[in-house]
């Protein structure tokens, strides 16, 4: 199953790669065996300090069998010609890279691309990704990064698929099918990498690598599914986490990376550990020295050290204290020779460094238009009283002012996030990245609008006076549009927050805007769901944008001008306030439900309502849908049947629009509590105004399955509800019975 999808389209067959993996193996030392289970640090550091010894001596010797962040494709051929033909076996070195949102085209961040709902499309920007790392020498992205969160304040939300297991379970796949192809030897494709096993997403009090404690029943229904189906959708290797899962550091955790990864999926890929981790488990306090951290981390069924050192230190004395077997070793050595045959590497170690193909596939202009499309897609609308939007001829304003700190910025890696390492990291073209302003501007004077741009710089050194720029341009126009929100710079790793308010101050430039009595659209760039009550409540039009990459501006044209009609939808919860963090729409329903704010003897709180800004999700379009009462075609469902789940949508507007129909269900009679509504299913539709379209959803036992007091995915005979709309809360439903 797994080798298969990595081989498919290639000449080769499992038996040949077998075959040539142990005759290979069978030449080499233990030395040799250890320095393929060490991956060194590139010219980018993501991580704590770690030692850069002599890269070319290492790979000279043996030492090193992989490299990861190099940006500089001279020195990866350098550095390939010296492990193939200066080291003894000549075993040629596979490059890693962080290709999490795009590689040298940006496109809109993870978390964006799962508020499109659009798989096809999430599957087509990994492709494009994969062909521009693939020629410029990568071979392995450090991707899909499928971590399901409830908490926003941490900041690598901004690279997974929010809060929904179902969801992040589609994404992983379609993320994995564009990186990996079908054949994982073609110069176009790269292997993916499933990360980070496992929980991390859960971190307490959303603290950067913090603990984590969860049990069982959570981390099979709410954790696990995404990393399932990436590995059932033939990702070739995973990477372990940070953080400590019930106390054991995720890198030495035998439980997920033999017992679940292995033993229960029967996934046969390797495993790579996060930056320094090994070291880690030290820190932890779970190891003692590095002969202790090694054979942890190695019995655990952890491959290969990604920078700590530690294997390189530790694993000879391990094995000669007989902490671990030279097995376990040949078994980690295997699966990284596995993974460089697969990607074709012993072959031609030069494949992925063709520079011809290189300078033909870098930033193809329909790259850039793919990124559009899917910044256009991936924005959702959340507010639109009195139709502001779209603008249009038709519209009542004559004069808009774009202001805000992020009307024009070309700073900080704006508009796009950390993750855009093959950019590099603090010197890149920011000219490369349309801002707001420079394609909004023309686009509404095209329509006959009078534009200015009034940049308002919001930090440390802000005054009123800055402030006082953006009201003097909003007095003076009919419509504002305020582009606010988070620098990119601030989105990603260790970027947690313990504050989910609009940064620096912008919720007060919008108050004092609001002093020019005109009507605002509020666009945010944001890389996480961030708290607005003010402007909730008062600003009339309010569009989440989130880091949309590259083609910013132009999508924001796209969508402001109704070209495109928003159909993106929330990946996760908005909340009213950050003190009702962790909250998702998947949540028990406890013995006492609030129904209203201030009903005594309830689980609510005395100052706030339960419920969220705005739902899992939710989003607007610039049209109407309804939606008919569900049609089953049974009331009653055999444990081996199968029920058919129905509804007509209709678009009741007057333009073409884009719907994500969603399906969940409700157990009401489990053994244990089960959530008030669990996702299973989704399909997005487009739909001529005043056209209807009947969609019909599966549900099999599976479906209704939960994980129970016997350690066992099973259903229970009994009555469930069945919810279908266009978000979470707003919902049509009907009942059946399981038996
Ligand atoms: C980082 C991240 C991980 C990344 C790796 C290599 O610390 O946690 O997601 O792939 O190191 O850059």
């Amino acid at each position: 199953m797994f080798s298969c999808t990595l081989l498919f389209g290639q000449k080769t067959t499992v038996r040949d790669i077998d075959r040539r993996v142990e005759e290979l193996l069978a030449k080499m030392t233990l030395d040799e065996k250890i320095g393929q289970l060490t991956q060194s640090p590139g010219d980018i550091s993501t991580g704590t300090d770690v030692s850069k010894d002599n890269l070319l001596a290492g790979i000279r010797q043996g030492r090193i069998g992989s490299v990861l962040s190099h940006t500089n494709f001279d020195n990866k051929i350098v550095m390939q010609r010296t492990a193939v033909k200066e080291s003894r076996l000549g075993i040629p070195l596979i490059f890693g890279f962080d290709v999490i949102h795009g590689y040298k085209t940006i496109f809109p961040i993870p978390l964006a691309q799962a508020a499109t709902w659009d798989m096809a499309a999430i599957e087509n920007v990994e492709r494009i990704a994969a062909a521009e790392a693939a020629a410029d020498g990568q071979n392995w992205t450090f991707s899909p990064m499928v971590d399901v969160s409830h908490d926003p304040r941490w900041g690598r939300v901004m690279e997974g698929a929010g809060e929904d297991p179902y969801l992040g379970s589609r994404v992983g796949e379609a993320r994995v099918r564009g990186f990996q192809g079908n054949d994982l030897s073609q110069p176009n494709t790269v292997a993916a990498c499933t990360k980070h096993f496992a929980a991390y997403g859960f971190a307490e009090a959303g603290r950067e690598y913090n603990t984590v404690d969860m049990s069982e029943q959570r981390l099979r229904e709410m954790v696990l599914p995404p990393f399932e189906a990436s590995a059932r959708a033939g990702s070739a290797t995973f990477m372990s986490a940070f953080q400590a899962l019930n106390g054991v550091p995720a890198s030495m955790d035998r439980h997920l990376l033999t017992d679940i990864l292995r033993g229960e999926w029967g996934w046969q890929g390797m495993v790579v550990s996060d930056w320094g981790t090994f070291g880690e488990t030290i820190v932890h306090g779970a190891a003692t020295d590095d002969t202790d951290a090694a054979a942890k981390c190695l019995s655990a069924g952890n491959d290969m050290d990604m920078c700590s050192g530690v294997y390189e230190r530790g694993l000879k004395n391990a094995l000669d204290q007989g902490r671990i077997t030279q097995k376990q070793i040949d078994d980690a050595v295997r699966r990284v020779l596995w993974l460089k045959f697969a990607l074709g590497l012993f072959d031609d170690p030069y494949r992925y460094l063709d520079k011809k193909r290189r300078t033909e596939t870098l930033e193809r202009p329909e790259y850039r238009q793919a990124s559009r499309d899917m910044a256009a897609e991936s924005m959702v609308l959340l507010k639109n009283d009195g139709g502001v939007l779209p603008l249009t001829p038709q519209s009542p304003f004559k004069k808009i002012a774009i202001i805000g700190p992020y009307a024009n910025s070309q700073g900080n890696k704006d508009y796009m996030s950390f993750w855009t390492l093959g950019l590099g990291v603090r010197e890149y073209d920011s000219t490369k990245v349309v801002t707001p302003a420079q394609a909004l501007k023309p686009a509404l004077e095209e329509m006959g609008f009078q534009v200015t741009v009034a940049e308002v710089c919001l930090d440390a050194t802000c005054t009123e006076k800055d402030y006082s720029v953006a009201l003097q341009a909003a007095r003076e126009a009919d419509l504002v549009i305020a582009c606010v929100g988070e620098r990119g710079i601030d989105c990603g790793e260790c970027r947690s927050v313990t504050s989910l308010d609009l940064p620096r101050g912008q919720e007060t430039l919008l108050k004092v805007v609001s002093r020019g009595n005109k009507p605002t659209v509020m666009v945010l760039f944001n890389s996480r769901p961030l708290v607005f009550p003010w402007a909730a409540e008062n600003v009339p039009a309010i569009l989440v944008a989130w880091q949309p990459g590259f083609e910013t501006g132009n999508a924001l044209a796209d969508v402001l001008t109704g070209r495109v009609n928003p159909s993106g939808k929330l990946p996760l919860t908005f909340p009213r306030h950050q003190g009702q963090v962790p909250i998702y729409y998947n949540h028990l329903n406890t013995g006492r439900p609030q129904t209203q704010m201030g009903q005594m003897w309830s689980s609510g709180y005395l100052d706030m309502p339960t419920t969220p800004a705005w739902p899992f999700g939710f989003g607007l379009s610039y049209t109407t849908f309804r939606y008919s009462d569900i049609r089953l075609n049974k009331k009653t469902m055999g444990m081996e049947e199968t029920l058919e789940v129905s509804v007509v949508v209709t678009n009741t507007g007057s333009r073409v629009g884009e719907e994500v129909v969603q399906l969940y269900i409700r157990d009401l009679s489990a053994d244990i509590s089960r959530p008030v509504k669990e996702l299973k299913g989704f399909e997005k539709i487009r739909l001529e105004p005043g056209a209807g379209r009947e969609v019909r959803f599966l549900l099999t036992k599976k479906d209704l399955a939960y994980w129970n007091h016997e350690a066992k995915f099973k259903a229970d005979p009994g009555k469930f509800k069945v919810f279908v709309g266009g978000n979470s809360q707003d919902v049509k439903e009907a009942e059946f019975e399981l038996r």
